[in-house]
């Protein structure tokens, strides 16, 4: 990214809100138990988009294109501490900023602006509104005026990659291809969840990525989030791997691939498994300008039921059952999300930025979880990332009671040793379709399978 990245972002800021100032806080730090050991820190992805540094306690104030960025008055003991900010030259050569002031100055030039005029984003972190609350008099709601017109005029930026955007993209899911292949390659019976996620570490340590969100590197992959790293990989189990980089700029990668752990699908796990594979393909190839993301979702859902049919685990005809929702029993959680400086993108502004206008979400279980539910547009990057996932909290509550009538449970037993399969790729929206961009990775099971302990022993 460069300087002139930002200014068209800023230029284009100023044709949507002429004459009005933007607030951009980076963020503050959280610490721990006192204000000298911090958590890492990473800049909000509303402030990062229109360029600044990844530093906590900045603010950018943008006004007719223009940005002028406040920082913390130089501290003889933070430096003591923390080292010298960015000099003044190295900030202005990589942002190129009106003026860059001390934080001091901040007050006072609001209030010749007309603080009530300036527009600004609420923060997830409690210090960060705080801190607005100091300047502004009041905490930014994404529901009232006026900051609700900021927020269209960030997701009308954002919703869609510029060109600077796309190939940040595109190098965080090369990353991630790699990082995969490492943590796959070191996969063997034998080994534990923790040494692949060491494995991890040092690839992202090492280049100096940082994770895009906490990785999942679990044989227990009916846990969707699965933050643990308890287990020791065993002959016979899957390993389920779901992981992203994020590239300096802030953009970010997320894959997901499970694999058998020995190197060799069993019969069933190689059945379900091509079936997860066949619903992200069919969905995948679907992708253009001008198609809604449920009717991905739906193909989806469809391919699975159609799978589970096939195999004697769902009774019916698929269309019913993915109309009734009985699909969800196995594959709970939506198709995907927006990809961008966010790995589920601009979430923050909750179903405004996933659900079109007027759209509602489903309270159907399943559909309820599907995060994405918009036309896709050029520039847009979305996942695609089906699952399977046997989960005894689903099938042995309510929702396996409501569906006991077309749920074969003796034939389920036979494919036990297939717990959780998600198989997740990142794909660009392009004029005339879609560019898969970890296409370098593979998915179909005989290739997975030779990924797998394909590196010397950790
Ligand atoms: N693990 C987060 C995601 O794939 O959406
Ligand atoms: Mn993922
Ligand atoms: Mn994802």
């Amino acid at each position: 990214m460069t300087a002139a990245h930002f200014s068209e972002r800023r230029l284009k800021l100023a044709d949507m809100l002429p004459g009005i100032p933007v607030f951009l806080a980076s963020g503050c730090d959280r610490y721990r138990n006192y204000p000298g050991h911090t958590y890492p820190f990473r800049a909000s992805s509303h402030y990062l988009f229109f360029g600044g540094p990844n530093r906590s306690g900045h603010v950018l104030l943008i006004l007719n294109g223009e940005a002028t960025l406040y920082r913390p008055a130089p501290d003889a003991d933070d430096e003591v501490w923390h080292g010298p900010s960015e000099s003044l030259e190295e900030l202005q050569s990589r942002y190129d900023f009106k003026e860059i002031k001390n934080l001091e100055e901040l007050d006072e030039d609001l209030s010749t602006l007309g603080v009530d005029e300036v527009l600004a984003l609420p923060s997830s972190d409690a210090a960060t509104n705080r801190f607005m609350e100091k300047y502004l008099g009041r905490v930014p709601d994404l529901d009232e005026d006026p900051d609700v017109d900021l927020v269209d005029a960030v997701m009308e930026l954002r919703r869609c990659q510029d060109e600077a955007a796309q190939s940040e993209i595109r190098r965080a899911v090369q990353a991630t291809v790699e990082l995969q292949r490492v943590v796959l390659g070191a996969s063997r019976p034998g080994v534990t969840e923790r040494e692949l996620r060491g494995e991890l570490d040092k690839v992202m340590a090492s280049n100096g990525w940082q994770p895009s969100f906490n990785p999942i590197i679990s044989v227990a992959g009916e846990v969707l989030h699965n933050p643990f790293y308890t287990h020791t990989l065993a002959d016979g189990d899957l390993l389920l791997v779901d992981c992203g980089v994020e590239v300096e700029s802030g953009y970010a990668g997320d894959l997901t691939r499970t694999v058998p752990v020995n190197g060799q699908f069993t019969s069933t796990q190689k059945a379900i498994y091509d079936i997860v594979d066949k619903a992200r393909s069919e969905s995948l190839r679907q992708i253009a300008p001008g198609v809604h993301f449920a009717e991905l979702h739906k193909t989806a859902s469809l391919v699975i039921a159609q799978g589970l049919v096939e195999l004697g685990i769902l009774k019916g005809e698929p269309e019913e059952l993915v109309e009734m929702g009985a699909h969800a029993l196995f594959f709970c959680h939506g198709l995907g999300h927006l990809v961008g400086l966010d790995v589920h993108d601009m979430e923050d502004f909750g179903d405004r930025i996933g659900y079109e206008d007027g759209e509602e979400r489903s309270s159907q279980f399943g559909l309820s979880n599907l995060r994405l539910s918009r036309e896709l547009e050029a520039g847009m990057v979305v996942t695609v990332e089906p699952g399977y996932y046997r989960i005894p909290a689903l099938l042995n509550g309510p929702l396996g009671e409501k569906f006991a009538h077309v749920l074969d449970r003796d034939v389920l037993q036979k494919y036990e040793d297939v717990r959780g399969i998600r198989i997740e790729d990142v794909v660009l929206v392009t004029d005339d379709g879609y560019e898969n961009l970890s296409e370098a990775l593979p998915t179909a099971s005989s290739e997975v399978e030779q990924l797998v302990g394909s590196l010397s022993p950790v």
